[in-house]
């Protein structure tokens, strides 16, 4: 496996291995990696014949106040599980690298960045969008893998491939959760043990939302409050946004006749945690 510092040459090596006609899956990540990061490096290696994944906090999709200095960091532990993954490369750039002195080029997706996640932290999406890009630009990839987890960064990704005619098909990604059925996040090692109860409450409210669906309940106001009741109902839980969604535009539904989308996210202690799950309703 090869640890690769520069976008140049990711460039160089990724074009020496599709000249001898390989083809190549990436995933983007931030590191810290876990057993949701590992399903998407493992479909990627059994898809390709090289598998690209970088390794980069992304400083531009982080808010002036949230974790970019706390974020967890840990190349040694990232690289052995990605040598055991069967990972070709990892690209592992520095912010310099990135983001050179006088980049000023952004890329700005409209409605669908403007919910959920675009609202609570404003500028996320445009960091998102912009280092996936260029991520793109560097290594090629004919597949990109991402989660589900992020369900609203997954449908901005699809979108910017779809409208920028990028060659790169997107691979969504099932949630892997923990055994209690907590989303797995680097984000969880955050949680204190007292908060570990309060943040299955994401989880488990999707309980809610079957028997309501099964009990035919069409009001997505209705879902949301009881959704909102249960978690509020738990210690050390802060709402940031439960929200019911078109599962492409990302935009608010009311009449739940439709697949729909219910996305959650809750400040428990520290952690901000997010979870969602697809809804589909029978005609
Ligand atoms: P990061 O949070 O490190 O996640 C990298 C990829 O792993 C994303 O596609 C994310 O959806 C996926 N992932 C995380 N937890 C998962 C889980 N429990 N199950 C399945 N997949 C999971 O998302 C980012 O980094 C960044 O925004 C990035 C796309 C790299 C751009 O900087």
């Amino acid at each position: 496996m090869k640890i690769i510092e520069t976008a140049a040459e990711t460039k160089a090596e990724v074009k020496r291995l599709k000249m001898q006609g390989k083809t190549v899956g990436m995933v983007p990540t931030m590191g810290f990696l876990h057993e949701g990061h590992m399903s998407l490096v493992k479909q990627s290696v059994e898809d390709n014949d090289v598998t690209v994944v970088s390794i980069f906090v992304n400083p531009t999709q982080f808010g002036p106040n949230e974790d970019l200095e706390a974020y967890p960091r840990d190349f040694e532990k990232d690289k052995a599980m990605l040598t055991e993954a069967g990972a070709d490369i990892i690209f592992y750039p520095s912010v310099d690298e990135m983001y050179p002195e006088g980049a000023i080029t952004m890329v700005k997706l409209a409605s669908i960045t403007e919910t959920l996640c675009g609202v609570s932290r404003p500028g996320h999406f445009d960091g998102v969008a912009t280092i996936v890009c260029k991520l793109f630009n560097i290594a090629s990839p004919d597949r990109a893998y991402f989660g589900s987890k992020d369900y609203q960064q997954l449908q901005v990704i699809k979108r910017m491939v779809k409208d920028l005619n990028m060659d790169i098909e997107v691979i969504d990604m099932p949630i892997v959760r923990e055994e209690d059925g907590l989303a797995m996040s680097s984000r969880n090692i955050y949680l204190k043990p007292e908060e570990r109860e309060s943040a299955l409450s994401l989880s488990r409210s999707f309980e809610i939302v079957e028997r309501l669906i099964d009990a035919e309940e069409i009001s997505a106001d209705v879902v949301q409050l009881s959704v909102e009741e249960f978690i509020a109902g738990y210690p050390h839980t802060e709402i940031d946004y439960i929200e019911i969604v078109h599962p492409e535009r990302m935009t608010e539904m009311e009449k739940l006749t439709e697949d729909f989308v219910v996305a959650l996210a809750v400040k428990v202690g520290r952690a901000r945690l997010i979870d969602n799950k697809f809804f589909s309703v029978k005609k």
